[in-house]
């Protein structure tokens, strides 16, 4: 099988984050997070499972970083969890919890592999959501202490900083679609949270550089966004839904401006009440890279909105409603498998945003049904084909000029897939939740055998 040759340079690693992973979620000191709460409230999660246990990586994770070693990856993403460093969300830390990130990283180190360390994976520390979590300006503030914690405690072995993990997804899937902690349906403060998330990941910058952070980025999700027919209609819809999706966070971060559709797409929900003189020159601190998490693209058409009252709308309610993707297989998180778009997206986002540092795919992986055969091993070669497609649409968008520097395969483990729970696996290594045994699977290998020869054509300099 041919495989994509991608540039000797890039650098590869895998991701986890440290909910979905780490389980000890009573032990080391380690305070209740938002998704501790939504896990423990009836329906929100699938068969009501929680990251209570998870991969139990909390004491496993020496196991983990072998497995890491033996891939031969040169990183490896993985996020600290706000409260196992601050139980509160604020004052002073939790020695137990900093220590545990202290024998990580230095675990990781010790196996030659960088690592790469995500601040704000989605577990914010429950006591900040009863004070108004991210609807509030309060814990931007709050968000930039810990990070100064970490940084203190970290800064001297950490080179590469991620402040945030897909803040669309805490912003919007959390306060207005209601699928993610908090789980709630609201209008203006979802916008708020957007814009505290943001001001809070401009904060965590200023920190890390008065730390002397290396390489500081964030991570976004942008979405590959196509109108179902080529309508005006349709095309307004993508338009709204680009703002939504990608504006929100793209336009700030990296023209300085907010985007200028905002009031044809939330209307009066969008009012800026949130927004304070200053704040521009706070969230476009300048940046060392940019992360990008891709898995599907969605198609959309307009369609009437689900409430007709626009004061009393969520901000997930803005016209637009998804289309299937016909004639391509889906994995079994139902997402459509078209790789094509994943070229077609870094390279249209070079182009709207001419600015943008260098990227790192933080994210790309697939969720499969992955049972063991009868000698107990997975073959998951739709994983294979799914990440080897994708590779190869890498390469054409960085042939096309995209300045793509690294690439992490979601994910080492088998983990706690959200809302979804255990059941939807995405690891390159099986974890088997009655005894927490890692099995490592088909795409396992043939990763390993990627990286080897990856690293081969590196080292001859080709
Ligand atoms: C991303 C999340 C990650 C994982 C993958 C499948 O949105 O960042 O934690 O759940 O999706």
């Amino acid at each position: 099988m041919h495989e994509p040759k991608l540039p000797p340079n890039l650098l590869f690693g895998t991701a986890t984050a440290a909910y979905q992973v780490e389980g000890a979620a009573d032990e080391g000191g380690r305070g209740p997070s938002i998704w501790d709460t939504y896990c423990r409230t009836p329906g929100r999660v699938a068969r009501g499972e929680s990251g209570d246990v998870a991969c139990d990586h909390y004491h496993r994770y020496r196991e983990d970083v072998a497995l890491l070693a033996d891939l031969g990856v040169d990183l490896y993403r993985f996020s600290v969890s706000w409260p196992r460093v601050q139980p509160d969300g604020k004052g002073r830390p939790n020695a137990e919890g900093l220590a545990f990130y202290d024998r990580l990283v230095d675990a990781v180190l010790e196996a030659g592999i960088e690592p790469a360390l995500t601040l704000y994976h989605w577990d914010l520390p429950q006591t900040l959501e009863d004070e108004g979590g991210w609807r509030v300006r309060d814990t931007a503030r709050r968000f930039g202490e810990y990070t100064r914690i970490v940084a203190e405690r970290l800064g001297d072995r950490v080179n590469r900083w991620i402040t945030l993990n897909e803040p669309f997804c805490s912003a919007f899937v959390g306060h207005a679609v209601g699928r993610h902690a908090p789980g709630t349906r609201e209008g203006t403060p979802a916008l708020a949270a957007a814009h505290h998330l943001l001001l809070a990941h401009g904060t965590a910058v200023g920190e890390l550089r008065a730390a002397g952070a290396g390489e500081v980025g964030i991570t976004l999700n942008p979405d590959h966004l196509l109108p179902a027919t080529g309508s005006e209609a349709d095309r307004a819809a993508v338009e709204r839904a680009r703002t939504l999706h990608n504006r929100t966070w793209f336009d700030p971060l990296f023209t300085g401006a907010y985007p200028d559709n905002e009031k044809e797409t939330w209307g009066e929900l969008a009012d800026g009440s949130y927004r304070r003189e200053g704040d521009l020159e706070v969230i476009g601190r300048p940046l060392d890279f940019l992360g990008v998490n891709f898995y599907r693209p969605i198609m959309l058409r307009d369609a009437p909105h689900t409430q007709p009252d626009p004061a009393l709308r969520t901000a997930a309610d803005i016209g637009t409603e998804q289309v299937a993707f016909d004639g391509v297989r889906h994995t079994t998180m139902g997402w459509p498998v078209v790789p094509e778009s994943f070229e077609e997206l870094l390279v249209d986002l070079d182009r709207r945003y001419p600015g943008l540092p260098p990227i790192l795919i933080t994210e790309n992986g697939s969720a499969e049904a992955d049972e063991p055969d009868g000698d107990g091993r997975v073959h998951d070669g739709d994983r294979v084909a799914y990440l080897r497609a994708h590779l190869a649409a890498l390469g054409r968008a960085i042939e096309a000029g995209v300045d793509v520097r690294g690439y992490f395969v979601w994910s080492l483990l088998d983990n706690f897939e959200w809302a979804y729970g255990y059941e939807r696996r995405f690891g390159l290594v099986r974890v088997d939740y009655d005894s927490l045994e890692r099995h490592p699977k088909d795409s396992y290998h043939w990763y390993r055998d990627y990286l080897a020869s990856h690293r081969a054509r590196r080292n001859q300099g080709e």
